[in-house]
């Protein structure tokens, strides 16, 4: 059960995708001029500040996650290509923290609780748009599309959460590795995590800073799956 809940989340090699600044932070997202390539802004994301959404749990996520910094400390998901903002790295959704909250078990619609606890996570990762396994028994989670911006469970946006940072044993009630609920973006000021650490700061990662959603300032780049 647990182990067909993970999710494979599969990384862009980012050796071609980094670019170190003068200053040694490494840029990402908006000012990344290593996406020069595939910046297009086709404008058919679904990136909204607060609804419904899926949860998962993932183990693969703390070395090259697809917003280019490896895991330091705190809470950390990967989301849904059609809402990360990026069919490859540095999507819009690096470094926006969320406040999360299950409410419903996707398998067991009679469940009554408890359902676990809200928690903010900060986005540093991609769950590309194909379903986790494979395997056309298993839900899609992370398969939303232009055309069909829905997953199995009738949500546009979808969080896969780091195990190992913490966050799925602080959300998930056990022994459940996904649950559907709600989202809400809020300051990363909130969030638990590398406070301090320059390139962990807010939406989009250091050195940069966006509005909540729908605002794009760090902007969208690549093409949302079609
Ligand atoms: C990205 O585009 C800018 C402006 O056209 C250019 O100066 C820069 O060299 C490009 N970067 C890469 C990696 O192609
Ligand atoms: C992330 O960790 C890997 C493996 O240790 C390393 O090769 C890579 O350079 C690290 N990336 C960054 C951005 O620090
Ligand atoms: C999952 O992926 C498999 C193989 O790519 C595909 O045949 C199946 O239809 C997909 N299932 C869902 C629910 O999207
Ligand atoms: C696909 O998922 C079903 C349901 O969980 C499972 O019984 C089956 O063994 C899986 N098939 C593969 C090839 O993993
Ligand atoms: C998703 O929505 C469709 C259309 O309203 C409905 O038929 C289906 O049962 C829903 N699926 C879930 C898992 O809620
Ligand atoms: C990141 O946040 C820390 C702590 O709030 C602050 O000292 C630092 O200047 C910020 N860095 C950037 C690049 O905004
Ligand atoms: C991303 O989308 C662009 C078009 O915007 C395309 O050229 C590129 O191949 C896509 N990359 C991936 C990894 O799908």
């Amino acid at each position: 059960m647990k182990s067909s809940l993970a999710l494979a989340i599969i990384f862009v090699p980012l050796s071609t995708l980094v670019v170190a600044s003068p200053n040694g932070i490494v840029h990402r997202g908006c000012d990344d001029g290593a996406a020069n390539n595939s910046k297009n802004k086709c404008g058919d994301w679904v990136q909204k500040p607060k609804g419904q959404a899926s949860f998962t749990s993932a183990e693969d996520c703390v070395l090259a996650p697809s917003c280019g910094q490896n895991f330091t400390s705190g809470f950390t998901a990967a989301v849904n290509e059609l809402a990360f903002g990026s069919n490859h790295s540095f999507g819009d959704a690096c470094g926006r923290c969320f406040k999360i909250t299950p409410t419903k078990d996707p398998f067991s619609p009679k469940f009554t609780g408890p359902f676990g606890n809200h928690i903010i996570v900060k986005v540093n990762n991609l769950c590309l748009p194909h379903n986790d396994s494979g395997n056309a028994s298993q839900p899609n989670w992370c398969g939303q599309t232009v055309s069909n911006p829905l997953n199995t469970f009738n949500m546009s946006m979808h969080f896969d959460l780091c195990a190992p940072s913490g966050a799925s044993a602080a959300f998930f009630p056990p022994p459940r590795l996904a649950m559907l609920g709600k989202f809400q973006e809020v300051s990363c000021n909130e969030w638990k995590g590398s406070q301090g650490n320059p390139v962990w700061n807010g939406s989009c990662m250091a050195p940069a800073n966006a509005p909540f959603w729908p605002a794009t300032s760090c902007g969208n780049e690549g093409c949302p799956p079609p």
